[in-house]
């Protein structure tokens, strides 16, 4: 696995340690836990009522969890999706097939679609007929994005104090340009410097209570 280091977390789901990085992919209180309440419920359900269909950008796609929790939510609440992942840093299939999320509630019986979601590492790959996986193998800095094409963006990079590249006012002004007005960004980190870099590019910010064992998290709008 080579520097990834399997974990068990406090809700039983897995998660990465990256050892070159010396961060872990989720929360050790709980993987499936944190990305259900950061990305599905205060991301994807605060959209859900909106018309037509929900274009997700992820920065930092890794496990797939978000895609795969994603996946199962929007199959509950008839949405169609497209999903735009970037990911420099692709996990192989023998990592991938570490992963204990398919048997949690929820996402039993959807082994096949996990594995089909990392089958490549760049391309478009059709989930089901009204969810399209596109996946992009580089770096999200140099992503050329269209102006105006994505309604709900995941932020999940490592954290700022590891990658304080990706949390900056340049990169979250491109964000903004590529999300329609009313678009939202949610992300794991609370930091004051974190809000204040969004607020600067052109987003209001509200802070949620984060999941078990986090305070707070942030919510997003491109204003
Ligand atoms: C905190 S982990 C979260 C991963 C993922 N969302 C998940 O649920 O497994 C951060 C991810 O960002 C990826 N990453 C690192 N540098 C990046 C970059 N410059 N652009 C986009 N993603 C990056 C890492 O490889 C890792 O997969």
């Amino acid at each position: 696995m080579s520097n990834k280091e399997l974990k068990t977390t406090g809700d039983g789901s897995h998660t990465l340690f990256n050892s070159a990085v010396g961060e872990y992919y989720h929360s050790i209180h709980g993987a499936i836990q944190e990305s259900t309440h950061v990305f599905i419920e205060a991301g994807l359900h605060s959209r859900a009522s909106g018309p037509g269909k929900i274009n997700i950008l992820e920065i930092g796609f890794g496990t797939g969890l978000n895609c795969l929790l994603s996946y199962s939510e929007s199959l509950e609440l008839g949405l169609p999706v497209t999903y735009t992942a970037f990911e420099p840093f692709p996990l192989s299939k023998a990592t991938i097939s570490l992963l204990n999320y398919c048997r949690f509630e929820g996402l039993a019986g959807y082994e096949s679609v996990f594995h089909a979601m990392h089958e490549k590492f760049s391309g478009l790959i059709k989930l089901r007929n009204d969810f399209l996986l596109s996946r992009i193998n580089t770096a999200f800095e140099e992503a050329i994005l269209e102006t105006g094409s994505f309604n709900l963006v995941y932020f999940d990079a490592f954290s700022p104090e590891v990658q304080p590249e990706l949390w900056q006012p340049e990169i979250f002004g491109k964000i903004r340009e590529s999300l329609v007005p009313g678009g939202i960004l949610v992300t794991y980190c609370a930091k004051g410097a974190v809000r204040r870099a969004l607020q600067q590019s052109g987003f209001s910010t509200e802070r949620l209570p984060g999941p078990p064992g986090k305070r707070e998290m942030l919510r997003a709008t491109a204003i």
